[in-house]
This record gives C-alpha cells, structure tokens and sequence, in this order.
C-alpha cells in the first residue's frame, strides 16, 4: 500500500492533485494538440482525417455535435467558431437526448462525436445511430483505440495525455484547440476566410500555450478570491457569445467538485430569471473579455452592481470599465475573440479547485461522479 501511494505521488509530479497537475499542463497539451498539424510557415494545417474527407466535409450541409457533459460544453464552443469561421450549420446535441427522440438525419450530415475518454455510453448509442442512418461520423477523442474512436469514419485525437481527475480540464481546452483547427482548415478550403485573416488565426493559436502560461500566473489571486467565496450557497456563470460555454462549464466545474450549486448563463438571458436571485450574498463571475459584446456585458455587470451583486470580472489585461464596477478582477492575455475560450478557462477551473480543497472535498474523485460513464 505504501508502493501505491509513492507510486500516486510520482504520477502527480509535486501537485497534490491529479487536476491541478492537468490545469498546469494546460500549455503543454495544447501544443501536443496542434503540434504537426498547425504549420505556421507554410501557412497550412494539415490532418489526415479532414483532409481524406475533405469533400465529405465540403459538401456538408450541417454538422451535429453529439456529446456528454464537459465535451458537450466544447461542443457549443466549436458550434461558434465553426459558424462563425466556416459558415457551416452547426446543432450541439447532448447525446443522451439525441440517440432517444427519433432525430432528423441526413446523408449530407457530418455528425462530430466529442468523448474525451471515447467510452461514453450515450455518445457512443448516439454515433451508432447517426451511422446506421447514413450519417459521416468524425470523432474527437482523447483516449486512442477507445470504443468511439474505433466506431467512427474519421477522426482527430486530442493528445492531451491522460486525465486522471474526475472533472475534466485539459480533455476540455484541447478539444478546442482540435475543433479550432479543424474550422480553420475548412474556413480555407470553404474561401470563407481571407488568406491573411487564415494566417493571423494560426499565429495567434500558437501564441496560445504561453498566453495560457501567463493566465495561470493569476493562480495566487485566484486563491484569495477562493477565500473570500467558499462558503457562499450558490455562484452565478455568466458570458455572452464564445464566452457563454465558458461560463456553462465554469459553473459544472464548482458543482462537480466543491458540490456548491452553481449556473451558468447567458449574460443577456439574466434578465428573465437569475436576475431575481441575486442580493449580496450572491457571487456572480463575469466572463467580459475585450473582444465581441463588450459594452453590453457592462452594463450587464452595472445591472447587477445595483442589485448588490458580488462581482468576480474575468477581463482581458489592462481592462479599465470593469475593473470600476467589480469587486474582484481576474486577468487574461489578449487574444482574438474565437480563442478567447481557451484563456478564460483557466481561472474557472483554478477557482474551482480552490473552492474545492478549502472545503476539504475529494478534489480529484468527488462523490457520485465517474471519470467514464459507460452505464446509461
Ligand atoms: C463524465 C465525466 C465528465 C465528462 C463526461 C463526458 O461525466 O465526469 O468529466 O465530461 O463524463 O465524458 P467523455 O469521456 O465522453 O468526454
């Protein structure tokens, strides 16, 4: 027994836990994800999977993300980058809904399953079904030579390396990553993207591992708002546009781990509901970047100033309008608007973690959760 704890705390590389490990590994697995596929000089991204099915692809009519959980909210944000980048149709699915209401699928449909451990039972009934009526089946997996990938047509790995906490941190930024890459490379192959504006997106996803470094230098700050909000009964997620799967799985991520009851929204969607919990016992983290709807998530922020909301701002460096009106600002780095997501990220889970470990709870296999869930 004693073997098997050194054995842990090897595996865990000086972290004292396996999700804080991942959260830190973050730089590195999303180089792992695009390395050998984002080639900068020569301006061109490269991955077998599209590229041997690229009329698949071109001729696609929409595409259907079918996914579980953490994967489902990487889903949504590729559901922006792909309309927005490509200009492809784009449904988000939870798999569970999908395999059971007799859905409407098409030859022309390309169904994107998203799995990072690929043994998701509901994700994988989803994809047998799609294929039995016709369907193209891309996978984005993490785990190599699981079930979903096998079952699928095609498909690109995440090469993130092993997740071993239960609540998913890199699976999830670098299901992005390869999501992102695979928008890029139609938006080009589709003319949807000026050739400048293609080149502009690969530099900037590069920079991306050392903006992620940079992001997570807020970890001590993190901490301290960790603190002030551990004891508080519920959190409020809100982001608009790119930012509002964020603001989902920020929200998953405190109830997964330090079992605080926590939403997340869409920032202009607060005024028909959340808006009438909050007083000043309520937490609310804002996503308000400087890219995309950034006036308006102010006065979405002054909206709750003046109901007394406490205001955690998660903001782009140097920001000022929030930084007036917050009780507490978190930094990211710069970036553009469709990469934004993969920074915003980082604080959320750090928050998360922190909660979590102050409140004494199983950081890395919090109760009734399953790393897999290969049951219905
Ligand atoms: C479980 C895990 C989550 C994960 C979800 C989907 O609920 O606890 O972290 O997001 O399953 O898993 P998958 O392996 O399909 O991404």
């Amino acid at each position: 027994q004693e073997l098997q704890l050194n054995l842990e705390q090897i595996e865990k590389g000086g972290y004292e836990h396996f999700m804080l490990k991942e959260i830190f590994e973050q730089p590195n697995a999303i180089k792992d994800t695009y390395r050998g596929r984002l080639l900068s000089k020569e301006a061109i991204i490269k991955m077998a999977g599209v590229e041997d099915n690229m009329k698949m692809f071109l001729n696609a009519n929409r595409i259907i993300i079918v996914a579980c959980g953490t994967s489902w909210h990487a889903g949504l944000v590729a559901e922006y980058i792909f309309e927005d980048l490509a200009r492809i149709p784009v449904e988000v699915e939870y798999a569970s809904e999908f395999r059971y209401r007799n859905p409407v699928i098409n030859k022309n449909d390309i169904v994107i399953a998203i799995s990072q451990s690929g043994e998701t039972a509901d994700t994988l009934a989803a994809i047998k079904l799609a294929k039995s009526q016709g369907a193209f089946v891309f996978g984005v997996c993490n785990v190599v030579g699981s079930s979903i990938a096998r079952e699928t047509n095609a498909g690109a790995y995440t090469h993130a390396g092993p997740e071993i906490g239960v609540a998913s941190t890199k699976a999830f930024t670098t299901q992005i990553t390869v999501l992102t890459l695979i928008a890029l490379r139609l938006a080009r192959a589709k003319g949807t993207m000026s050739s400048s504006d293609f080149r502009r997106h690969l530099i900037e996803l590069e920079m991306i591992p050392d903006k992620v470094t940079q992001a997570l230098k807020s970890d001590s700050y993190v901490k301290t708002v960790a603190e002030i909000y551990k004891d508080a009964k519920n959190f409020l997620y809100l982001g608009r546009g790119y930012n509002f799967p964020v603001a989902l799985e920020g929200a998953l991520k405190l109830k997964e781990i330090s079992y605080i009851h926590a939403e997340g929204y869409p920032a202009a969607e607060m005024k028909h509901g959340p808006i009438a919990l909050i007083d000043e016992n309520m937490p609310i983290v804002v996503i308000a970047t400087n890219k995309g709807h950034y006036e308006k998530i102010v006065s979405n922020i002054e909206e709750i100033k003046a109901r007394k909301g406490k205001i955690i701002g998660i903001v782009t460096k140097g920001d000022k309008s929030v930084k007036k009106l917050a009780d507490h600002v978190i930094e990211v780095p710069e970036t553009i608007e469709s990469l934004t997501p993969l920074l915003t990220t980082i604080p959320l889970q750090l928050l998360s973690y922190y909660i979590a470990v102050m409140l004494d709870k199983n950081v890395d296999q919090p109760r009734n959760l399953a790393k897999s869930v290969t049951v219905e």
